[in-house]
């Protein structure tokens, strides 16, 4: 216990250093930023950012200013997204995730209704082939397409991978053969038996080295990803940036709570760093211990029962694993959220 303590202290310490060294590196950048030469931008040029951010656009910013999914820009003020049940005005507020302004003006859940949930019309039930039937979301001709189709702790079963057609909701598994990862029970994945074989199986998360054969992209040891069937090292970031603009096409441009600036960051180093794994597992435990269907892989789709039993785990996942903004606004820089974040990520180093 002792032991974990001063752990915890020293990689305190060292995180309150790095936070002091960047703030002098910072100054140097803005000088060097001055010399800026204009470009012809092709890509959508944007950052993200969270609620209490500023989000007004002004003449000498080449590039939109987006408020996140758990935000909308009002008065160029990011603020935070109406809860289910309250009242709306459409195009002008905007409800929280999975939820959009009804013809009544009132946030109402979109597609995250599960099986033999009530609804209203077929937009409120989750999955691709389920329909409100007498006021109950249903599965259409008992055919699956995905696997959200299927009630929890089932998947949907194809009986050629390739055509995603005419699939049926089997029970998910813990061992054995498998496909693809979403047939594998909590908390495993599907990947290669061994590096020389074509099997795969049911497997841990986060245990194969650099080097070996991969099929999923949790397959490989944390700070790696599946690249090509291989595991590789994850990059550091580097690039700084302002918007996505600055970064190759499809990166993001968001800030880095270790170097304390903004980087471009591709896939791997959006979903597949420390902190964004971290709250996935904590997200994906939550949901299975309540029996919440989800889907198997970085990218996690809410639903009304992740929403009821664990909105906080989810808010936690999309605010670590989506690109954003810097924090500029705030007078004290290590304000409530970088703190929580610097919390995670030291426990997420222990337990990783
Ligand atoms: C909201 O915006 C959409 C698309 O821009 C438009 O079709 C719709 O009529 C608008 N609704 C209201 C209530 O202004
Ligand atoms: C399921 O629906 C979503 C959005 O409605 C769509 O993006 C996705 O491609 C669909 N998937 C399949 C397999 O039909
Ligand atoms: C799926 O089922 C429908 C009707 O049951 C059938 O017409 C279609 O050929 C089937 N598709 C595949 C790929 O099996
Ligand atoms: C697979 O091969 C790589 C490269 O030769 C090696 O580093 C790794 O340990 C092997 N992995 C397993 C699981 O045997
Ligand atoms: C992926 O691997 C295949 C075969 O090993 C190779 O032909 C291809 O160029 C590789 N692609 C990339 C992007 O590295």
């Amino acid at each position: 216990m002792l032991k974990k303590l001063f752990i915890i202290a020293l990689v305190w310490w060292c995180v309150l250093g790095v936070l002091a060294v960047e703030e002098k590196e910072k100054e140097e950048e803005l000088e060097s930023s001055t010399s800026v030469v204009p470009r012809i931008f092709i890509q959508e040029c944007f950052v993200n950012l969270h609620a209490g951010q500023n989000c007004a656009l002004h003449p000498d910013l080449n590039y939109d200013l987006i408020c996140d999914m758990w935000s909308y820009c009002s008065e160029g003020r990011c603020e935070d997204t109406l809860e289910i049940g309250s009242t709306c005005q459409q195009n002008v507020t905007k409800c929280n995730p999975n939820s959009y302004c009804s013809s009544d003006s009132i946030c109402v859940p979109h597609k995250s209704v599960l099986l033999n949930g009530n609804c209203q019309v077929d937009r409120d039930c989750i999955g691709n082939n389920t329909i409100c039937s007498s006021g109950k979301c249903v599965l259409k001709d008992n055919i699956c397409v995905v696997d959200l189709d299927c009630q929890a702790g089932y998947y949907c079963k194809f009986t050629n991978i390739d055509i995603k057609k005419n699939g049926t909701c089997a029970p998910k598994h813990l061992d054995g053969a498998c496909v693809s990862s979403s047939e594998c029970s909590y908390p495993k994945i599907c990947g290669y038996e061994n590096n020389d074989s074509e099997n795969k199986i049911c497997m841990e998360k986060l245990v194969k080295n650099r080097g070996s054969k991969c099929a999923d992209p949790y397959e490989c040891e944390i700070d790696h990803f599946c690249r090509n069937g291989t595991c590789a090292t994850v990059q550091k970031a580097k690039t700084t940036c302002k918007s996505s603009c600055d970064c190759d096409e499809k990166d993001y441009c968001s800030y880095d709570m270790v170097l304390n600036k903004q980087v471009c960051k591709n896939w791997e180093q959006i979903w597949l760093n420390r902190m964004c794994t971290f709250v996935q597992k904590d997200l994906t435990e939550c949901a299975h211990k309540n029996s919440c269907p989800y889907e198997n892989q970085p990218e996690i789709k809410s639903n009304d029962c992740i929403l009821d039993k664990c909105d906080t785990e989810y808010k936690r996942y999309t605010d670590q694993c989506t690109p954003y903004q810097k924090l500029f606004n705030s007078a004290n820089n290590l304000g409530l959220p970088t703190f929580l974040v610097l919390v995670l990520s030291i426990v997420s180093i222990i337990l990783l």
